[in-house]
């Protein structure tokens, strides 16, 4: 490759130490940068890959309040979980620090100093929620409200999780504080503001021509659609942004600056500078300087993350990188969007997520190579582009036919084979002789065709990765196992071994050839199934450099499992996982720890009259269809007695529609109109949701008339 930088930073979003992994934050950051990272180590750049705990913010206090402990215990007990989850995944970070290390509250301090003597800063007075009793101003998340978008009636102060919507505390409807329960008072407060509205020319210059102080600095082609549109959307609107808290978890705003008592640093001023006091200490471990990681021109830095971090690091973050001087900016922030489980949202306080810590126990003896099967399922289903799905059932489909029927088998054949055949001593082939080819079944192939065609999978493979298109890169690693495969297919070496035994060499040895290759290109992916691999062939650890040696190899059609090379015996990749295992983790859904299901909180108290408020009557769905393009919606016709109503209700993917004509049900007549997907909807039918997602009918006694209310 012509053109490349001379160094990568390449960060994986900081974690909230405030509960353990699931596989939603690995498939949203860390699979994704870890394949790079690897795969940049292999082609023999210098990197560095950073990632630490995120130790600040109101999640962190709010979980700590939910434990009954202190912001201290909850981040020094999560840190060391994650820490060590990540450890056995083999995420291969140079450095996972924590951001309440004094190199980076000390970092962190510098760069408010430094944004305030450069004028970056206007301090407003404004009216912020604070809550009377507990005499404390309200952080966004300590806020909860009905969503002005949606009508959720818990989004947060910043954010509705439901619809997804950024919002500010004071566009909720109905606000009441997480502390108290009470409804918060508006209370005047002084912070200092981010002029994020001076940056928007040269932001929205950078974000839409990739040009930054007219140098081209990147192409915008070559960031995610999904990406720049949350960007632009932001770019139209931006407004100046609060970088200090009235808290008292969090990094001290400078004290020496008049009216810094009692006040923090926003979470999100003091986070992604942890990516660069990550580094300085990972340079100080290492003898190497931090600042050319940050500063040098000529280095790539790439910022990994999921889609709810977006505006952080394409925005807000480099404005404040511009403002604070020389640093450089990410050329490219390749988010990944969310990962959905078994048919729904993921959802912590449901327990509707996989834990990586508890998978990794759960199956350590019962699934063969247990970390790279999570892997491999985890980023075949990559939500690059769009929200993906993860289910039991696919990981097991996808273990069975593709890790262990596709790349297990192959493995395992050229090692039985050349082992049954040569005592497992590399044979020596003539390279004249002609054989099938792997791709058709054709005997006009030959040795130095067949390393050919592997290195073009090779080469491909890399070039998916570099555009971080990592589902197809391991698409192509499957390939070159399904090659192998053809290739012994179409030669049948057990049929020809006694009558074309010079041929049958050739076939073995080129085998030999392609499950090293596989054991290098692999092992960005599953770097433990690399590893074993190598171990079959008896082939040395993969060095920094290796994939290069590998392209250089294929070009001069030099043998890197030499003649003469004794190999190992056999073992399994992979195998089959038994039925049960995975009945097992679909059970564990929705259930707490000991198996007891968690029940969604109690709400908050409603008074009578805010119960009398609602009118709910009986009625019986007349006519019901699908809504077209909207797998989850169904449009109803309702009769309440007095006239029909249409409702647009979420039970699609529980009920056909022709099953539902004449259930009978209860409706919430009086609840405002809102159109969905082009439809008005009148009402909204009453079902009860179990601790899988799943819905039903709640109805009167079976001939109860239509119209009446309930009470
Ligand atoms: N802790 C944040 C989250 O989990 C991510 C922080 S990324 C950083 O959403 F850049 F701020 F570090
Ligand atoms: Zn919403």
């Amino acid at each position: 490759m012509t053109n490349r930088p001379k160094r990568y930073t390449i960060t994986a979003a900081l974690p909230y130490a405030n509960g353990p992994l699931h596989i939603g934050h690995l498939a949203g950051a860390y699979l994704s940068s870890d394949i790079y990272a690897r795969y940049l180590r292999l082609l023999g750049e210098d990197v560095a890959f950073i990632c630490g705990s995120d130790e600040h913010g109101a999640a962190i206090t709010i979980q700590a309040k939910k434990e009954g402990t202190t912001p201290q215990a909850i981040v020094d007990k999560y840190n060391q979980n994650i820490k060590e989850t990540f450890e056995k995944l083999n995420v291969s970070f140079d450095i996972y620090h924590r951001t309440s290390e004094q190199i980076h509250h000390q970092t962190a301090q510098d760069f408010f100093r430094q944004l305030h003597a450069n004028g970056e800063f206007t301090e407003k007075t404004t009216e912020q929620y604070y809550d009377e009793e507990h005499q404390q101003f309200l952080a966004d998340r300590y806020i909860k409200g009905t969503c002005p978008k949606c009508s959720h009636d818990s989004a947060y102060g910043d954010q509705c999780e439901n619809c997804g919507s950024t919002l500010s505390p004071t566009e909720l409807i109905n606000p009441s504080s997480t502390l108290s329960g009470n409804k918060p008072i508006l209370k005047s407060t002084t912070h200092w503001f981010l002029s994020l509205d001076k940056h928007s020319e040269w932001l929205s210059k950078w974000i839409d021509s990739g040009i930054l102080d007219g140098v081209q600095h990147h192409d915008p082609k070559e960031w995610k659609n999904h990406v720049l549109g949350q960007c632009r959307s932001w770019i139209s609107d931006l407004q100046p942004r609060a970088m200090t808290r009235d808290l008292d978890w969090g990094i001290d705003v400078p004290q020496e600056l008049e009216g810094a008592e009692g006040k923090k640093l926003y979470v999100w001023l003091d986070a992604p500078i942890g990516y660069i006091s990550a580094t300085k200490q990972w340079a100080k471990d290492n003898g190497k300087d931090w600042e050319l990681y940050w500063k040098d021109k000529d280095t790539k830095l790439v910022h990994f993350i999921g889609k709810d971090n977006i505006v952080f690091h394409c925005i807000i973050f480099p404005a404040i990188l511009k403002s604070a001087g020389d640093y450089i900016l990410p050329e490219n922030v390749p988010a990944n969007q969310f990962l959905n489980l078994q048919g729904d949202k993921l959802s912590t306080s449901r327990n509707w997520a996989v834990w990586a810590h508890e998978y990794l126990e759960d199956t350590k003896d019962t699934i063969t190579n247990n970390v790279d099967v999570l892997r491999y399922v985890l980023i075949r289903n990559m939500p690059e582009q769009k929200d993906s799905e993860f289910t039991w059932e696919n990981f097991k489909e996808l273990n069975d036919t593709e890790l262990t029927a596709k790349v297990a088998n192959f493995v395992n054949r050229v090692i039985v084979l050349a082992n049954k055949y040569y005592e497992g001593i590399v044979p020596t082939p003539d390279t004249s002789l002609s054989i099938y080819s792997g791709t058709e079944e054709n005997k006009s192939s030959s040795y130095e065709n067949e390393i050919a065609e592997i290195k073009k999978i090779v080469l491909q493979c890399g070039k998916y990765i570099e555009q971080y298109e990592f589902r197809n890169a391991l698409k192509t690693v499957l390939d070159l196992a399904a090659f192998g495969n053809q290739f012994l297919q179409f030669n049948e070496p057990w049929k020809t071994v006694k009558t074309d035994p010079e041929a049958v060499k050739v076939v073995l040895n080129l085998s030999l050839q392609l499950v090293e290759a596989l054991s290098v290109i692999i092992q960005p992916f599953l770097p433990q199934t690399s590893e074993r691999t190598r171990s079959l062939l008896n082939a040395g650890a993969l060095g920094n450099g290796a994939w290069n040696e590998l392209v250089e190899d294929l070009k001069t059609n030099k043998s890197r499992i030499g003649n003469g090379h004794q190999i190992n015996k056999q073992f399994y990749l992979f195998e089959k996982i038994p039925a049960e295992v995975i009945d097992e983790q679909i059970a564990k859904l929705g259930k707490t720890e000991d198996g007891a299901i968690v029940y969604p909180e109690i709400k908050e108290e409603a008074s009578f009259d805010d119960f009398m408020k609602m009118d709910i009557r009986t009625g019986t769905i007349v006519e019901a269809e699908k809504v077209p393009k909207a797998k989850k919606l169904l449009k109803l016709k309702v009769d309440i007695g007095m006239e029909e109503r249409t409702v647009v209700s979420g039970i699609a993917e529980f009920y056909q529609p022709e099953d539902i004509v004449g259930q009978q049900v209860l409706i919430l007549v009086n609840l405002a109109p809102r159109k969905l997907r082009g439809v008005l909807s009148e009402g909204m039918v009453l079902m009860a949701e179990n601790e899988k997602g799943e819905l039903a009918f709640v109805s009167p006694q079976a001939g109860f008339g239509n119209g009446f209310t309930v009470r």
